[in-house]
Formats: C-alpha cells, structure tokens, sequence
C-alpha cells in the first residue's frame, strides 16, 4: 500500500473513533451539541490523533483501550482551540474545514460556548481511559497522560501562545518572540500528541523528554508551513479563507523571512525531528513519513 493509502486508511479509522465519543443531538442544549459535532466531523487531517497513535506504536504499544479516548480527547481540544481561534475577537475567520466557522453558523454565542463545551467535554473522554485501566500500572500510564494534556493544552501551553499571538497582533515581534508563540500555539498540542502516545506506552521520563524535542520542531514546522499556506493555497484547497495572517497583520515567518526562506526552515526542522526520531527507533515507520509528508503537505 502507498504512503497516501496507509494514509487514508488509518485517518479513517480515527474519524470512527472520534465519532464514537460525541454527544447525541438531543435536549434543551441541543444546539450546543450540534455545534459541537458540525466543528469536529467538518473534517480535518487529524493529524494529533495520528501521531498520538503512530508514536504509541513505535514505542511498542499495542493494547488500545487507554489510547483511544485520549486520541478523541486531544482532537476535541484542538477543535475547540480553531472554533475560539476563529471567533470575531481572535482571528476573526468565516471559513474553516472548508465549511462557515461555528461562529458563523451558529452564532458568536454558541461558538464561544461550544469551544467551551469541546473542552470540558475532551476531559471528560479522557477520563474514560481510567475506567478502562485494569491495573495499577495502566492507572499510572492514564494519569501521566492526563498531566500532560491539561499542562499543554492550557496557559504554559497552546493558551499561552494564542495570548501572546492576539497581543501582538498588529506589531512588529522579534523572532525569539515568535518562536514562543509557535512552539505555545502550535507546538503544544503536537507535543501533547506524541508525549501521550509515549506515556500510554509506558515511556519513562527520558524518552518522554525527546519526544517532546521531536514533537516541538515538527510542531514549528507545521506552524510556518500554515503561514505559508495562508499565503499561498486557496480556499478550495485549505478549506479556511488564505490573508488571515495579513488581514490581521500578524508577523510572521513570511512576512520576516519571505516565502522561500521560510519553506527551507520547515525542511530543516523536519529533518533534525526526523533524527532524533531515528535514536528512539524511528527509522523507517510510518511516523517518519508522516513527519516528513508534511513538508510538502497541500492543507
Ligand atoms: C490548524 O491546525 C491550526 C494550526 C495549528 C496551524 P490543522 O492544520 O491541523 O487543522 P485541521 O485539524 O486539519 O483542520
Ligand atoms: C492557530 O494559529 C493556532 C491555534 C488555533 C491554537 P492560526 O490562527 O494561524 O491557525 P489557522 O490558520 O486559523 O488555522
Ligand atoms: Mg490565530
Ligand atoms: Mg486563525
Ligand atoms: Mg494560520
């Protein structure tokens, strides 16, 4: 099977285990619960829930039990991260997934309070992992992933860096400044990802350490290869609306390095994520060419 195949399928596989967790569209808050289902099944590349999974696998990880809320829980948190993000206070965005932001649809009401909703509910889904632990050990494993997604997920983590990204929307920022915002906003949650994926395979405390320093620059990457796209795809293609960055007047490593510079630095940093990877075992798994089809990634 093609890369692009083994692709499609495992996608699929995670959109029926996501799918599984959502809420029922019924009773008085019902309109919350649609809104919540029309941000998460718009579609997406799932690409934390697959790297949460292919690095667990790596690892040695097999027994899925654990694995899969915290998957569905991790796509949850990114999803209510892109519903807040778009809002009118904060990007201020119409299109997303290539459908009308939540906001749009359901008003700005129902966006801010099914990005609330996506988040208390991602913990929620992850708390099933400890009715599915069995033993002391796999109650271990649960915890530590808990840790890290709420660490990640909050102010030293992906809030952080859309605080500092709004607060200097429209100003001038150094690049130490903007490699924070990157590694907070974006990086974060790929960090989530691939340290949960370890954790739950029972990585100790060292491994878990490199992971982290794999996940972050793939997470840069990822980041600047979304400020180029904004700049050079389409809406047919991106599914959100491209100038969001310019409209917002945000710096970026477009507008500090130009667009060709900037393609170089995600090949860079996709490649030394690509070797620490190989000292964990790496080499030639279908993380790798994960990691590495993102460079050239359309969306
Ligand atoms: C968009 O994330 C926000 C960024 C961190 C750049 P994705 O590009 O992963 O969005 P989806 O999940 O595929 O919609
Ligand atoms: C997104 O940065 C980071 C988060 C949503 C956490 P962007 O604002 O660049 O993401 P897009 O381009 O709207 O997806
Ligand atoms: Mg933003
Ligand atoms: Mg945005
Ligand atoms: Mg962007």
């Amino acid at each position: 099977m093609s890369f692009e195949e083994q692709m499609q399928q495992k996608v699929h596989e995670v959109e029926l285990k996501i799918q599984a967790f959502l809420p029922a569209e019924e009773g008085f808050q019902k309109t919350v619960f649609e809104a919540m289902n029309y941000s998460v099944l718009a579609g997406g590349k799932r690409l934390r829930p697959l790297l949460m999974a292919e690095t667990f696998k790596m690892l040695g990880g097999t027994d899925e039990k654990l694995l899969i809320p915290f998957m569905a829980a991790l796509e949850m948190i990114h999803t209510y991260s892109l519903v807040h993000d778009d809002l009118p206070a904060m990007d201020n965005d119409e299109y997303r997934r290539g459908r009308k932001t939540t906001w749009m649809t359901f008003g700005e009401d129902m966006g801010i309070l099914a990005g609330d909703a996506l988040l208390n509910f991602a913990f929620e889904t992850a708390g099933k992992a400890f009715d599915a632990a069995e033993n002391e050990e796999e109650l271990r494993r649960a915890a530590k992933a808990l840790s890290i997604l709420s660490k990640k997920a909050g102010v030293y983590g992906m809030i952080g860096g859309q605080v500092v990204d709004v607060q200097l929307s429209g100003k001038p920022i150094e690049k130490d400044v903007l490699d924070f915002i990157y590694a907070m906003k974006t990086g974060a949650l790929i960090e989530a990802a691939m340290m949960i994926g370890g954790a739950l395979a029972g990585a100790d405390a060292q491994v878990l350490q490199k992971i982290e320093s794999i996940a972050l620059k793939t997470g840069l990457a990822f980041q600047i290869e979304d400020d180029i796209l904004d700049v050079t795809s389409t809406l047919e293609v991106l599914g959100k609306l491209t100038h969001s960055d310019e409209k917002n007047e945000k710096t970026t490593y477009v507008t500090l390095y130009g667009i060709e510079k900037a393609q170089e630095e995600v090949k860079q940093l996709s490649h030394e994520a690509v070797s620490l990877l190989d000292e964990l075992g790496g080499r030639d798994t279908f993380l790798e060419a994960l990691i590495l089809s993102l460079i050239h990634r359309k969306k």
